[in-house]
């Protein structure tokens, strides 16, 4: 049986798995990523590629689901709002250091094919898979295909412009999706609250050891499902932008499913109630139109290391098509 590994590269951490050819996870490691220096994330995901290599024999590949712009030729990170790498030619640089073949991916492409597989999008030709978290990923499955545009760059929903002259965006622009709609966006909204309206944010403020600014996602999640008010109105901002920003998505993709994931999803139908909501209110010819279904991740976090193994081990198909 062919093993292949995928890992998972984010802002914070480095999470890879051995995966089977029916993506399941034999094994997993995660570090930290290195916070700026793009040379030691290259050599953090080697010692991990390394750790998990030295206990299964027959791993033929590996599969690297990255956030950021990676390009047609999937070898280089052209450009990544949330990590330190500009054209960064991490397949080389990967390879060299583990001596096995490399696929990179979009972390967002890699998590949509991994659900598209094996989770919550089996069976369905056309979803669309956002992960709200630090920031927004996605990844667009059309005919059971993932869809990376002319230049492998497509499906980069985070940084469509909902508010014009809205907040600085890490990609430079203002006004990003990914501002407004991710999981950063819900702490940006209680920390915000908890700053202007202390009184208000009581118990929020209690989670964040009594400083705006110590207020987590989780703990956002926390004190609403606790039923706290100020944070379930955080929810609802936050939801508003994202089903707003799916309604435009189904005006131009009309998938039969959306699939969120990220750190976000973990509050379940805390969120998915007022983002259906906001969806429904916003989408163009509603009442007139079949609804797509809006449904949580099922593989969570694994997700970005099943999909990116999955795609190391269709690689030579994959070659073939690009
Ligand atoms: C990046 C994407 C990435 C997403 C989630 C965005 O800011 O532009 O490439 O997929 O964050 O990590
Ligand atoms: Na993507
Ligand atoms: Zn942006």
């Amino acid at each position: 049986m062919a093993l292949t590994i995928g890992v998972d590269v984010g802002g914070t951490k480095v999470a890879a798995g051995v995966v089977d050819d029916r993506g399941t996870i034999l094994e997993k490691v995660r570090r930290p990523t290195p916070s700026t220096n793009p040379k030691e994330t290259a050599e953090v995901i080697a010692e991990v590629v390394d750790l998990l290599k030295g206990k299964f024999e027959d791993v033929s590949a590996v599969g690297l689901g990255t956030a950021g712009f990676v390009d047609e030729t999937r070898s280089t990170v052209l450009f990544a709002p949330n990590l330190a790498w500009r054209d960064e030619p991490i397949k080389e640089k990967v390879e060299s250091l583990v001596g096995l073949p490399v696929v990179v991916e979009n972390d967002g492409n890699a998590t949509a094919w991994g659900e598209a597989r094996f989770g919550a999008g089996r069976g369905e030709n056309f979803i669309v898979l956002v992960t709200l978290g630090t920031g927004i990923g996605g990844g667009i499955i059309i005919n059971g295909e993932l869809y990376r545009g002319q230049f492998g760059i497509g499906a980069e929903m985070g940084h469509f412009r909902v508010v014009p002259d809205g907040r600085r965006c890490g990609c430079g622009n203002r006004g990003c999706w990914e501002q407004y709609a991710s999981g950063n966006a819900l702490v940006h909204e209680a920390r915000d609250l908890a700053r202007v309206a202390p009184a208000m944010a009581g118990r929020l403020l209690e989670l964040g050891d009594g400083r705006p600014d110590g207020i987590s996602g989780p703990e956002v999640t926390q004190a609403a499902r606790e039923g706290d008010k100020a944070a379930l109105e955080c929810f609802r901002t936050v939801a508003h932008w994202a089903g707003q920003g799916l309604a435009d998505l189904s005006a131009i993709l009309d998938p039969g499913a959306f699939i969120i994931g990220g750190g976000l999803s973990d509050a379940g139908d805390l969120l998915l109630d007022p983002v259906r909501g906001a969806f429904e209110d916003a989408l163009t010819g509603r009442g007139h139109r079949p609804l797509p279904d809006i449904r949580i991740a099922e593989l969570g976090s694994a997700a970005g290391i099943v999909g990116a193994a999955d795609l190391a081990r269709a690689r030579p198909r994959q070659d073939a098509v690009v």
